[in-house]
């Protein structure tokens, strides 16, 4: 109800009374007068009047699913969207949706998450009203070890969708931290079930932080969109680009799973390129230099003793 309510108001050119929205949706005035307080609830200011019936002055700068809807030009992606206004991990649930056999492209929203995950065991820290915290699932038909190619071609994604948004010029840490002026502000989670001859599910988990206002003191290289544009920006646009431009580079992939088609965009965009990185691989720690990026995503590195090797995962400081 309060979508078709939603929409009503939203397309109503002046006001619009509560019998009038009653007679079009077959409910009575109580329900209409009771998701206009549902709206009001979520943050919409609505002004009413005894004679005309209520018009929308304001929308508020949430993620549910009807404001993510609205406009969103996909097939696939968000076609089915699950909104909470608080959960312990949007990735826990988008997994236990996929096992019990949700469509691919169904996408998990919360305003809050009270276990946020991170990648190597981390804590993601995610309050309310601030980010996007979302898991999308993806039933691809490659190989399990394909799938952190795929990670990385909705990391890049996801740093095109931001600049296009906000016009900062955001950047890629290998293989798919999100940075802006030289801070983490985006990270992306993957977890999959696999059997050895296919995928049955890839979770992509998505931290974004938007207008987070600041950060503790012990997490120095996390910021926000709105730390270091130093304005704040509309959640749903974001979210929205994201998914309309992954979707499109979800497309591209399938048809040819190797992230050959990727390179350039991805090494246009990746600053841990060219310059000597800093590996953390199996408890071993070790200085190369960063060449290239590999048509399976992995990164190319020259040892200082020469020897050239590839980095499949594991942590690297620029
Ligand atoms: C990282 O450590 O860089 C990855 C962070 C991923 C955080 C996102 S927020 C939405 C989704 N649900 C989680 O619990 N984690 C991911």
């Amino acid at each position: 109800m309060v979508n078709e309510v939603l929409t009503l108001l939203k397309n109503a050119e002046d006001y619009l009374s509560g019998e009038e929205m009653s007679k079009v949706l077959g409910v009575t005035r109580a329900s209409i007068w009771k998701t206009i307080n549902k709206l009001k609830e979520q943050g919409y200011t609505i002004e009413s009047s005894t004679r005309k019936g209520y018009r929308i002055k304001e929308v508020p700068n949430i993620i549910t699913k009807s404001e993510v809807l609205e406009e969103l030009h996909t097939q696939l992606l968000g076609r089915e969207i699950v909104y909470y206004e608080e959960i312990s991990s949007t990735n826990e649930e988008a997994k236990q949706l996929a096992r019990e056999g949700c469509q691919e492209g169904l996408v998990v929203i919360a305003d809050q998450q009270l276990l946020g995950k991170g990648r190597l065991g981390r804590n993601w820290s995610s309050p309310a009203g601030t980010g996007i915290w979302m898991s999308l699932v993806l039933r691809p038909p490659i190989l399990p070890l394909q799938a952190s190619t795929l990670t990385l071609v909705a990391g890049l994604s996801l740093c095109e969708a931001i600049e296009a948004v906000t016009g900062l010029e955001a950047r890629i840490k290998w293989p798919n931290d999100i940075v802006v002026n030289g801070k983490k502000v985006c990270g992306i989670l993957t977890e999959m079930s696999a059997e050895l001859e296919g995928i049955k599910y890839v979770i992509l988990g998505i931290g974004i932080n938007v207008n987070t206002p600041h950060f503790p003191e012990d997490l120095p290289y996390a910021s926000s969109l709105y730390l270091e544009g130093k304005q704040q920006y509309i959640r749903k646009d974001i979210l929205k680009e994201f998914l309309m431009r992954f979707e499109k580079d979800y497309f591209t992939y399938l048809e040819v799973p190797t992230f050959q088609n990727f390179i350039q965009r991805y090494e246009a965009k990746c600053i841990t390129l060219n310059k000597k990185v800093k590996i953390l691989a199996s408890s071993q720690e070790y200085v190369a230099y960063a060449k290239a990026i590999t048509e399976e995503g992995m990164l190319k590195v020259v040892t200082e003793q020469g020897e050239e090797k590839i980095i499949l995962a594991g942590e690297v400081s620029v």
